[in-house]
């Protein structure tokens, strides 16, 4: 479904990308995992068509979006929810959401596709009206995810959801991620907690200084010496 091949990017002069080169299947949950400045968030802002790319391809259902609007990206069927839960706090959960769906302008569509969401979420449904500010960090990751839902992607990219949250609410992040799976959204899942995202993946890549290092099925990763003594603590 999507296909990145070879592709070097950066910022400037400084390259951060070099030859990475990854895919996804339509139904899968793929891990990517690595350290703190790893390139992790930068891959992802070249898929969305945020940083350029200097060489390769990426490839979503056959079609070449780099060097492609983010617009026309999400009207693919990409949607991102991006690190750090970027809300507005002053307005409310439902206006929220409905700035994820910006692009929609069939009044219907965007009603189902709100419908979809609070059928997922029944939370947001409830607490509609209430100012986002006003959420706990979990109620907030929830709605980020919401929001990046109201486009109705078929390929959904995290950019690290459980960052930052109590344990029993990153639990909750791990079972919306398979809720989302089980619905038929293809993921890729951007995570620093590299045991839970690769139990909940089928495959997975490591990325170390910009590089692929690793790649392959989610048990032979987990199982593997490299990555059990630098992220798994083992
Ligand atoms: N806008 C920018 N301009 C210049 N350099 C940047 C920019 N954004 C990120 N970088 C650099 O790119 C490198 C990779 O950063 P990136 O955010 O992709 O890492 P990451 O793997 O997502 O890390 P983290 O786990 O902390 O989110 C870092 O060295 C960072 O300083
Ligand atoms: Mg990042």
């Amino acid at each position: 479904m999507l296909e990145i091949n070879n592709i070097v990017a950066g910022y400037g002069e400084v390259q951060i990308l070099w030859n990475v080169s990854l895919n996804v299947n339509k139904g899968e949950v793929v891990a990517l995992v690595g350290a703190n400045g790893a390139g992790k968030s930068t891959l992802i802002k070249t898929i969305m068509g945020l940083v350029p790319i200097q060489s390769g391809s990426i490839s979503f259902e056959e079609k070449r979006i780099d060097s492609v609007s983010i617009h026309k990206i999400i009207k693919e069927g990409i949607s991102l929810v991006p690190e750090g839960r970027r809300l507005f706090p002053y307005m409310t959960v439902l206006e929220n959401l409905e700035l994820g769906d910006y692009i929609e302008k069939n009044a219907k569509k965007v009603e189902e596709n709100l419908d979809w969401v609070f059928k997922l979420f029944p939370k947001l449904k409830d607490r509609r009206s209430q100012l986002a500010g006003t959420f706990s960090g979990g109620e907030q990751q929830m709605l980020t995810i919401g929001r990046a839902l109201m486009s109705r992607p078929k390929f959904l990219i995290m950019d690290e959801p459980s960052l930052g949250l109590a344990p029993v609410v990153v639990d909750s992040v791990f079972e919306t991620v398979e809720l989302l799976y089980k619905e038929g959204v293809t993921i890729l899942l951007v995570e620093q907690n590299v045991k839970r995202s690769l139990e909940i993946a089928q495959r997975g890549y490591v990325l170390e200084n910009g590089r692929i290092v690793a790649t392959g099925d989610s048990k032979m990763l987990l199982g593997d010496e490299n990555v059990k003594k630098a992220y798994l603590g083992l």
